[in-house]
């Protein structure tokens, strides 16, 4: 199985990213052929500082690899490297109706929340859909937030086979059921647009203080509470061991415990979570070289494969 995904390098990465998005990328990448890249091009859509996108993406691949994800097993490489992707992008627009992009949730909350559309955000889903065509993908795991982008990329590929011929596979979104939708420090999805996310790495002491300030309810300490649907226990889950979980379940139906107790708890178990990752970091912070050579390989690799699809897509409209 062909299994694709990619990832914005807007900023630091978050527990949504990787709970809902890296995480299966790791897993996938034994028994899959994986393609897994930077997605730099979309990430122009919100960053418009060339020494921060190019910081961005350097941390980005070396959060990847820092998490698990093997270059010896899977391809990873830069979006914009792969600039057959950006022409394969120009065929899909040419049959992707309005009505279609106007739809999609991403450009609508922007545009709900008073952020200026321009034409690289209306046509976000298509770039994307032409990143998961150019590799002829039939998985794509990703959060939740995605699955409504990957219906797109499925409409587009199956107009252009009605339009064409077959040219196209057609990709099925791949989403964790535990942890489709992470929630981040106020209860709502996490997101660097809602600035509610708790970061993979960095400064262990400010991320304490992030987690120890997780939005909770006022309701009185004796009061026993449901673990069920309360987010700050869906995140003790995310990283806490079986043990941890089961007694903070307990500690909750009982009643009489702060929340200061959990999130304390919720701390101790991530640090321990990450503790490998960020060991992995910093030593391949030291080896710039190896994460360029990734790169550049990734690169060729995947322009091998973007390579043949465009040209079956522009034999198939009729430019070759
Ligand atoms: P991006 O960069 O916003 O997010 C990367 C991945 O992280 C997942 N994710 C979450 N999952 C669960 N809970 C959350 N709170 C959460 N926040 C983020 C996202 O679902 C995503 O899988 N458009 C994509 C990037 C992209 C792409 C692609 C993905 C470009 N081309 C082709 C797949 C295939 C995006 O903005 O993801």
């Amino acid at each position: 199985m062909r299994v694709l995904s990619g990832i914005q390098p807007t900023g630091r990465f978050h527990w949504g990213n990787f709970f809902g998005a890296i995480r299966q990328y790791i897993d996938l990448q034994h028994a899959n052929e994986g393609y897994y890249f930077i997605a730099d091009l979309h990430a122009l859509t919100t960053v418009r500082d060339p020494q921060i996108l190019r910081q961005n993406v350097r941390d980005a691949a070396l959060d990847l690899l820092a998490l698990g994800l093997d270059p010896a097993k899977a391809t990873l490489f830069v979006q914009s490297h792969v600039p057959e992707v950006s022409e394969l992008s120009w065929l899909l627009m040419t049959g992707t109706p309005m009505g279609l992009l106007e739809r999609c949730h991403a450009y609508k909350e922007k545009k709900e929340r008073g952020i200026k559309a321009d034409a690289g955000l209306f046509t976000y889903p298509v770039l994307m859909a032409a990143d998961i065509l150019a590799y002829d993908s039939d998985m794509v795991p990703v959060g939740a937030d995605q699955i409504q982008h990957i219906e797109v990329c499925r409409d587009l590929a199956g107009s252009f086979n009605h339009a064409y011929g077959e040219t196209f596979v057609l990709p099925k979104a791949k989403v964790l059921e535990e942890s489709a939708k992470v929630p981040g420090t106020d209860g709502q999805k996490m997101s660097k647009s809602y600035d509610n996310t708790l970061p993979l790495f960095g400064d262990t002491k400010a991320i304490r203080k992030q987690i120890m300030r997780i939005t909770t309810d006022s309701r009185p300490m004796e009061d026993p509470k449901d673990p069920e649907g309360d987010h700050l226990f869906d995140l003790l889950r995310l990283v806490g061991s079986q043990a941890d979980i089961d007694a903070m379940a307990e500690t909750y139906r009982r009643g009489g415990f702060g929340y200061g107790e959990v999130k304390k708890a919720v701390a101790a178990a991530s640090e321990e979570y990450f503790a490998a990752a960020r060991q992995r970091r910093a030593e391949l912070e030291q080896d710039v070289d190896y994460v360029d050579q990734v790169l550049r390989q990734g690169a060729e690799k995947a322009r091998g494969k973007a390579a043949d699809v465009l040209a079956r897509a522009q034999r198939a409209c009729g430019l070759r």
